[in-house]
């Protein structure tokens, strides 16, 4: 956590005390902490002890020439990684709410560009007044996390829900909320299909074809980095695993098959492997030897469909299954038809008549799904990785 910085708006309640602990448990955890104190907040907890824990400055005032000299409002509010208001008070709430800003506290929240997390804390009638339900809801549409409040005695000698969250509570969701920060996958389950198959003829023949693997691991490492568990099921190729992926390494579609049926459940499914559509009939136990008959017929059979299987409705179909495309004639109308014919949710297609694409290190993509194409121009294939693992990323959010 450290590194990280946390902007501390403490409102005008009674539980103003506990965003003392706040602060030093977040400094505790090395998290840097810019107090904001409200002018009401100032009436329960004065800027100097809030200063001292936080080991900050305590900014009360949106007029103030010297603060607004060495740090601006608009500044304030976007050099933290994260705004918490504790305790929010119904009226901080409200403002917020309906973008209002006649103060330090409020004109931040209305400037932020950062995630905002807010511990509401106030009397049990206020807490359930329509109003602030009304207030609520708004925040939360806007995205504001909330925690709490607790319900229990309060000290308007009421019972109810409306008590601040204990400081533990906030800070273990402010440390999940900076953990979470880029990665957006945290706690999701992601199968990549990788590389090429190869289908055995005898002990030493295959079919097999060019894929390098390189631009499902590229997806697999951004996958990755975007938070995501990735398991990567691989068909023989030269790369090393990415970071912090799950590597299995299989030879044949069959193989395959019952490798990514073996990982499930996964949130999402992306097939990059170039899977042999066929294999031969026969696998000959020792190796085939020239001969006066001539050269052998080989007989090919179908190989079980990978992604249609993967996105067949049942109980494990993954929620958002992507299939790849590779194509050497009328990409997009080729694409499409595979899009109804495998009932995924999106196909990636790329021309790979084109030398540069198997095996290089650039790619051209058509993302197609049943709303429309985006024609994504050409780019490194770690670069289409990085913006298909965003896109997978909020198709989960
Ligand atoms: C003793 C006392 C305790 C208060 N406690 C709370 C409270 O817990 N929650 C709340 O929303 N308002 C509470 N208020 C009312 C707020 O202080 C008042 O609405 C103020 O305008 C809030 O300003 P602020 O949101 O800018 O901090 C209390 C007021 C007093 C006098």
């Amino acid at each position: 956590m450290s590194g990280k910085r946390v902007l501390l708006i403490v409102g005008g309640g009674i539980a103003a005390y506990k965003a003392l602990e706040l602060t030093r448990l977040l400094r505790k955890a090395g998290i840097a902490v810019s107090p904001v104190l409200t002018a009401a907040g100032a009436q329960f907890v004065t800027p100097l002890s809030l200063s001292a824990l936080a080991e900050d400055q305590t900014r009360t005032d949106l007029f103030s020439l010297d603060d607004e000299a060495e740090m601006g409002h608009i500044e304030l509010s976007r050099a933290a990684d994260l705004v918490v208001v504790a305790p929010a008070t119904a009226d901080l709430m409200a403002k917020a709410a309906h973008g209002l800003a006649d103060d330090l506290a409020s004109t931040t929240l209305l400037a932020t560009d950062k995630p905002v997390l807010m511990a509401p804390a106030m009397n049990v009638r206020m807490w359930l007044h329509p109003a602030t339900q009304r207030s609520l809801r708004l925040l939360q549409g806007d995205g504001v996390t909330i925690v709490g409040p607790d319900e229990g005695p309060m000290a308007c000698g009421e019972f109810g829900p409306g008590r601040l969250a204990e400081p533990e509570q906030i800070f273990e969701a402010v440390a999940a909320a900076l953990a979470g920060q880029g990665r957006p996958l945290a706690g999701r389950h992601v199968l990549v299909t990788a590389g090429p198959t190869l289908e055995p003829l005898d002990p030493v023949r295959v079919l097999t074809n060019r894929s390098s693997g390189k631009q499902g691991y590229a997806i697999a490492a951004a996958l990755a980095e975007l938070g995501a568990r990735v398991t990567l099921v691989t068909g023989p190729t030269a790369l090393a695993t990415p970071a912090g992926v799950d590597r299995h390494n299989v030879e044949t579609a069959v193989q395959m098959l019952s490798a990514c049926q073996a990982a499930l459940p996964a949130d999402a499914a992306v097939c990059v492997a170039a899977v042999s559509d066929w294999r031969p009939d026969t696998v000959f136990g020792v190796k085939l030897k020239k001969g006066p008959e001539g050269p052998p017929s080989v007989r090919l059979v179908e190989n079980p469909d990978i992604l249609a299987t993967l996105s067949a409705r049942g109980l494990t179909r993954p929620r958002l299954v992507v299939g790849f495309a590779a194509e050497t004639s009328d990409l997009e109308g080729n694409a499409k038809a595979k899009l109804a014919r495998k009932g995924c949710d999106w196909i990636i297609a790329n021309d790979v008549s084109e030398s540069e694409v198997m095996g290089g290190d650039n790619n051209e993509v058509l993302v197609i799904e049943a709303g429309g194409v985006e024609r994504w121009p050409r780019a490194a294939k770690a670069e289409v990785a990085r913006r298909l693992a965003a896109r997978v990323a909020s198709a989960l959010a």
